[in-house]
C-alpha cells in the first residue's frame, strides 16, 4: 500500500464537517466586511517568493518545494498566498475595477517543515489582503476581521499580540542597535543567528534554539526605534483596537518570519492546540507591491491556518446533522424499478433520498435506513404498486401508514 506523504493528511468524513464550518464562516465574515474572493494557482515562479517572502527567511532558504520544470523554468509550490495575491493585483490592475481592492483566498500552502501537531507540510490558509490604504483604520479593520472570525467560530481563550516593525526609514537604526546590543554575544548564538546578524539582524527574532533565547529576550524593542510617522501610525492602530473593543498586548518579539513586513504586525495565539499556538498572523507590507514590480501601493493582510483553527474549535460544536430526508426500500426485484423511479422523483424535487444499491432483504434495507438516520422510509412492493400506494414508516414512532404514490414528494416535504 502506498501511504500519504509525511506532513500531509486526508480530511475524512466526520472531520471534514468542521473544515466546512470554518470555511463557510470565513467566507461569510469576509464577504460581510466587503472582501472579494480570488483564486490563484498553486504553482508559481520561484522568484516570486524569493523576492516577496524574502531570500533570508527560513521559508525560502529551507522550506520551499521548488523544482526545475522540463523547460528549465524554476517553479515552486506556493508557501504562502501574499506574494501571489500581490502578483494578481498587479497583473490584473485590480485597483482599476475595485475602489478599494480587498480580497481573500482559501487554499493549500506547502512548506517543508518538521511535521508535528498543528504543523504540516501541506496546510491550508484563509488569507485576507487590502491594497492601497495607508490609513491606520484599515489596520484596525483587518485585525477586526480576524477577531470577528475567531469569535464567530466560537474559539475562546485567544490572545492578540501586536507590534510595529517600523519602515525602511527607521529599520537601519534598529538593525544597528540590534547588532550593537549583541556585541560579542553573536559568537555564542547558533549558526543560523550568526548568519542572520550579517544578512538581516531582524531575523534573529525567528530563532527557536532554547539556548539563544535569554540573549534574544534582552535585545532592544522595535517600538523604541520607530520614526515619528511610524510611531503615530502605531499609536492610532492601538487606539482603533481599543475603539473596536479588541484587547491586545504589545509583543516586542513579534517581527514575523517573512521579510516584507513594515509597521503593524500581529498574531492571534490560542491555548491548548499544541506547541504551534499561532492560529493566524499578518501585518502591513508597504513596500512589497513595488518591490515585486508593481506600482507604489501599500498593503496589509493576514492568514489563518485552517488546521489550527479546527484544532481550536470548541469540542461541542453544534453542526447540523447530515441525514437523508427519506430512504426508499424495495420489496423484491420487480419493485426495484418503481423504487428507483420514486427515488428519481424525490431527488429531482431537491430532496435527499437514499436507497440500497444491491437488492437485499427488507430487514437489511431497514438497517441501512436506520444507520443513515433516515426519519422516513418508503416501502414499495408489488402490492403497493398495484394499488398506486406507498407504505411509509416513520422510524422514530415505528408506525406505518399508506399514502398515494403521487403525493410522496409532498409528503416528505411536509414531514422533513
Ligand atoms: P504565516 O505566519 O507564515 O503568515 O502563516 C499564517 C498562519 O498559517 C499561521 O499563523 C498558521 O496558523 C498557519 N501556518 C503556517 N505554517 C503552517 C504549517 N506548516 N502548518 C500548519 N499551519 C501553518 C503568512 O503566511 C502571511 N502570508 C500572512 C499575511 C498575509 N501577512 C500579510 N498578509
Amino acid at each position: 500500500m502506498i501511504a500519504a506523504i509525511r506532513g500531509t493528511q486526508d480530511i475524512l468524513p466526520g472531520a471534514v464537517e468542521r473544515w466546512q464550518f470554518v470555511e463557510a464562516t470565513a467566507c461569510r465574515v469576509f464577504e460581510q466586511y466587503g472582501y472579494a474572493e480570488i483564486r490563484t494557482p498553486i504553482i508559481e515562479r520561484e522568484e516570486l517568493f524569493a523576492k516577496g517572502t524574502g531570500e533570508t527567511t527560513d521559508i525560502v532558504q529551507k522550506e520551499m518545494y521548488a523544482f526545475t520544470d522540463k523547460d528549465g523554468e524554476r517553479i515552486t509550490l506556493r508557501p504562502e498566498a501574499t506574494p501571489s495575491l500581490v502578483r494578481a493585483f498587479v497583473e490584473h490592475a485590480l485597483e482599476q475595477g475595485m475602489a478599494v481592492p480587498k480580497v481573500y483566498t482559501i487554499g493549500p500552502m506547502f512548506r517543508r517543515e518538521r511535521p508535528q501537531k498543528g504543523r504540516y507540510r501541506q496546510f491550508h490558509q484563509l488569507d485576507v489582503e487590502v491594497f492601497g490604504v495607508e490609513d491606520p483604520s484599515v489596520d484596525g479593520e483587518v485585525i477586526d476581521v480576524a477577531w470577528t472570525l475567531i469569535r464567530e467560530l466560537g474559539i475562546t481563550g485567544v490572545e492578540l499580540a501586536v507590534n510595529s516593525v517600523g519602515c525602511p526609514d527607521c529599520r537601519p537604526a534598529f538593525s544597528a542597535a540590534l547588532v550593537a546590543a549583541l556585541g560579542g554575544d553573536v559568537a555564542r548564538l547558533c549558526g543560523d543567528c550568526q548568519r542572520r546578524a550579517v544578512t538581516n539582524p531582524l531575523r534573529i527574532f525567528d530563532c527557536k534554539v532554547p539556548a539563544d533565547q535569554p540573549v534574544i529576550d534582552a535585545l532592544p524593542h522595535t517600538v523604541d526605534y520607530l520614526c515619528d510617522a511610524c510611531r503615530a501610525h502605531f499609536d492610532a492602530v492601538l487606539r482603533y483596537l481599543d475603539l473596536f473593543g479588541i484587547p491586545c498586548t504589545v509583543s516586542h518579539r513579534l517581527v514575523r518570519g517573512l521579510d516584507y513586513y513594515t509597521r503593524t504586525t500581529f498574531e492571534v495565539l490560542a491555548g491548548g492546540i499544541g506547541a504551534q499556538s499561532a492560529v493566524l498572523g499578518g501585518g502591513r507590507y508597504d513596500g512589497l507591491v513595488r518591490h515585486l514590480g508593481g506600482p507604489d501601493r501599500v498593503g496589509i493582510g493576514f492568514a489563518a491556518g485552517i488546521e489550527r483553527l479546527v484544532l481550536a474549535l470548541p469540542d461541542a460544536l453544534a453542526l447540523p446533522e447530515k441525514r437523508p430526508d427519506v430512504f426508499v426500500a424495495a420489496l423484491g426485484d420487480p419493485a426495484r424499478e418503481s423504487a428507483l423511479a420514486l427515488l428519481r422523483d424525490l431527488r429531482r424535487a431537491g430532496l435527499n433520498a437514499q436507497i440500497e444499491y444491491e437488492g437485499r432483504s427488507l430487514k437489511s434495507q431497514m438497517k441501512r435506513a436506520d444507520r443513515l438516520k433516515a426519519p422516513l422510509v418508503f416501502i414499495l412492493g408489488d402490492d403497493e404498486i398495484a394499488r398506486g400506494q406507498v407504505t411509509v414508516r416513520r422510524m422514530a414512532a415505528s408506525a406505518q401508514e399508506s399514502i398515494p404514490r403521487e403525493t410522496a414528494v409532498a409528503f416528505v416535504k411536509a414531514n422533513r
